[in-house]
């Protein structure tokens, strides 16, 4: 998996001096909330840069008043007592009525952004974003996909994602799309995005889920609609099965009351597994998906990620394991 590791950024970003813990990038897939790649990820991160700059200029003025107050005012030696002041009513009225104001004009324009960023879109591709303790399950119910982990997406389109949970609260966050929304057991929140540039973000999810809430990850993969129909068009196919050996573990062993493969059949508990081998990741992010990765998570996913789900295999033989990892990277 690409180590999330802090970048040091420029330009825009280096407004957020401070706060640059939210600025972090990793290997392959960007986790910035400052480059957005959605109008709607655009309109909040510019919200919040007008804040940032309010609150700024509000805390310049309190403190330029305060060191003026201790300057001009301190007590010399031998001076009098100074006069003594019991209120000004016109000051009062001025530093209650400027911040009301300045919360007036940040509620107009929040409630504009949420106008902006919540817009219908009747036409817009619908996916289903069901989080699982831990990982992630995408439906996309008018092509007939199910996938898990890697959210693909076409851009330049508008997509509504349903955000939906299959146990406890989780949080779909993806920083560079702006959203950041719970998915909430029996009750579905759509957001709504339209991604403006191809390229690989991750993201993780962002409510306490359980112990393995850290390893909870999220990749979306944006590209042209060409590129997306024809990932599309594979999807719908089953993958050419090669090892039917490997097949034939799947369906003997309980992978097959877990774990779905199209046209070989099993349950809708575990991550669907019908393309498996064309995906980046295994276990939600916690390996990169290599034929070693897959054979040590197969063997012992307790080990690497504990509390998961999934029961090792420690006693499938060394040919059975080999034909079952064969046979899974070969389902592209
Ligand atoms: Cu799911 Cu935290």
């Amino acid at each position: 998996m690409c180590r999330t590791r802090v970048v040091r950024r420029t330009g825009r970003a280096s407004l957020t001096v401070g706060i640059s813990g939210l600025v972090v990038g990793t290997g392959c897939g960007r986790i910035d909330g400052f480059a957005t790649v959605t109008p709607q990820g655009g309109a909040i991160a510019n919200l919040f840069y007008l804040e940032i700059v309010l609150a700024s200029l509000v805390c310049l003025a309190v403190a330029a008043a305060v060191v003026f107050a201790m300057v001009r005012f301190r007590d010399r030696p031998g001076a009098p007592e100074p006069r003594q002041i019991h209120g000004n009513t016109r000051l009062e009225i001025a530093w209650t009525a400027a911040p009301a104001l300045l919360l007036v004009m940040l509620y107009v324009l929040t409630v504009r952004t949420m106008a902006t960023v919540e817009t219908e879109v009747p036409s817009a591709l619908r996916v289903r974003v069901i989080a699982h303790q831990w990982w992630w399950e995408f439906e996309y119910p008018e092509l007939g996909i199910v996938t898990a982990n890697e959210l693909h997406l076409p851009v330049g389109q508008p997509i509504w994602l349903d955000l939906v949970s299959a146990d406890v609260v989780h949080n779909f966050w993806i920083p560079q799309f702006g959203w950041k929304k719970d998915n909430t057991p029996n009750h579905v929140t759509p957001i709504h995005v339209l991604v403006e540039q191809p390229g690989v973000y991750d993201g993780s999810c962002n409510e306490f889920c359980g112990v393995q809430h850290a390893w909870m990850r999220v990749r979306a993969i944006a590209s042209p609609p060409e590129e997306f129909q024809a990932w599309v068009a594979r999807q719908q196919q089953p993958a050419q099965a090669t090892v039917p050996r490997g097949q034939q573990v799947f369906q003997q062993h309980t992978c097959i009351n877990c774990h779905a493969i199209q046209g070989v059949g099993g349950a809708r508990v575990g991550p669907d597994l019908s393309h498996f081998g064309g995906r980046t990741v295994i276990g939600a992010g916690v390996l990169d998906n290599t034929p070693e990765n897959l054979r040590a998570w197969i063997v012992d996913p307790q080990r690497i990620k504990p509390g998961v789900l999934m029961p090792g295999y420690p006693d499938l033989s060394d040919e059975d394991l080999r034909a079952l990892v064969e046979y899974l990277e070969g389902l592209k």
